[in-house]
């Protein structure tokens, strides 16, 4: 962990409010042990940073990562678009898109100088446009370029440079051709893969298919643990509860969740005690919202829309009775003029009056 890192690191820690606080010592001993042991996928469209903000309320540990940026996009883009976020969601993860080393370099620089503490390639994405541009699932034909975007990354950087795949594509679906893959992008320097435990066709599905169609082949994974022992091998897809986690843990050394964090954020709020040993108080339903209102102000302030956030705070209520009022009344409101703070706090009202007469058997709805 670099000097910049670890300081930003103890600013938050130091800072969180609502949190016991262990010795700071203790928790950059924790998160720098178990550095990947829980992460949150990169989701386009889903964990941008609003997302990513309200993750980190409910888990210090978990690594997070950005949306897929492209390398033409931290180029000739809008950069502070791209590449901003709150100090307070590290660690975080910057996800790259690309496959020309030079450009993958310098998008990597402008990255770490941001203050993101990994750069993460994607070699998993199967979409037509991605595809065009060359980058993605599509690059697993080329272990080499892989290698040397890698490398090349590697050398512009001192944090860890790591990569995002899946364990195949199409026809290329052996283990053998896996660990060949695996084998030559870590003599670029990766020493970190997060495998997506499916793998992609490049033609006939879309993304979304891609997602759920092909099966999930966790033995491949862990197989690749056994034979690169000194790799760290994440594994990525289709796991939804802590126990799942927990059972996955005992092959390889971290956990990447994805749509399952995103629909029932609250998944998050049992993942440090249970993995990182760091038993903080965690905030109630009730608590984030309200830890939620002063980040909306200033964003509020600084021109966002409330949709742009409330749209990753629908699930919060998730199975719990009272959540489709939550959902309704955020989705009829949030979208209005003028609209703010108010929307949540009606919404939460809305919810909790609910939860009390389901209980005093006044109500039977459920959701
Ligand atoms: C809406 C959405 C957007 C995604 N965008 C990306 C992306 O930008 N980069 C990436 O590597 N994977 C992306 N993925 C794939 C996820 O990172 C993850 O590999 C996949 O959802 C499987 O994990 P899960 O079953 O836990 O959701 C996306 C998935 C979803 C649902």
């Amino acid at each position: 962990m670099t000097g910049i890192t670890r300081g930003r690191l103890l600013l938050q820690l130091i800072g969180r409010p609502g949190i016991i606080l262990k010795t700071n010592r203790q928790r950059i001993a924790i998160t720098e042990s178990l550095t990947h042991r829980v992460a949150v996928a990169p989701m386009m469209d889903w964990t941008d940073r609003h997302c990513r903000y309200l993750l980190r309320l409910l888990s210090q540990h978990t690594r997070l990562y950005t949306e897929m940026v492209t390398t033409g996009a931290i180029l000739h883009g809008d950069r502070d678009r791209h590449l901003a976020y709150d100090a307070g969601e590290h660690p975080l993860a910057l996800q790259l898109g690309g496959s020309v080393p030079a450009e993958l370099a310098e998008s990597a620089r402008i990255g770490a100088d941001y203050g993101y503490d990994e750069i993460n390639l994607n070699v998993g994405c199967p979409s037509d446009r991605v595809q065009s541009g060359r980058f993605g699932a599509c690059l697993m034909a080329e272990p080499r370029l892989v290698s040397d975007c890698v490398a090349a990354m590697q050398q512009a950087v001192s944090i860890p440079v790591t990569v995002k795949t899946r364990i195949g594509i199409d026809d290329m679906d052996s283990y053998a051709g896996l660990c060949r893959f695996v084998g030559t992008v870590s003599q670029g320097g990766c020493r970190v893969f997060v495998i997506h435990a499916r793998k992609a066709y490049l033609q006939g599905l879309s993304p979304k298919e891609n997602r759920t169609v092909p099966p999930l082949k966790y033995d491949y994974v862990w197989q690749l643990k056994l034979d690169f022992p000194a790799l760290e091998i994440i594994v990525n897809g289709g796991i939804a509860s802590l126990d799942e986690v927990a059972g996955q843990l005992q092959h390889v050394d971290g956990v990447m969740l994805g749509r399952a964090v995103y629909h029932d954020p609250l998944l998050l709020a049992g993942v440090d005690g249970r993995f990182f040993a760091d038993h903080h108080a965690v905030p109630t339903r009730r608590e984030l919202v309200m830890q939620m209102l002063p980040y909306i102000e200033r964003e509020l302030n600084g021109g966002t829309q409330l949709k742009h956030i409330t749209r990753h705070m629908l699930g919060l209520f998730q199975g719990v009775p009272g959540a489709r009022r939550w959902r309704r009344h955020i989705s009829e409101h949030a979208h209005r003029p003028g609209a703010g703070s108010r929307v949540l706090l009606d919404a939460l009202e809305m919810v909790e009056t609910h939860g009390k007469l389901t209980e005093t058997g006044y109500c039977s709805e459920h959701g």
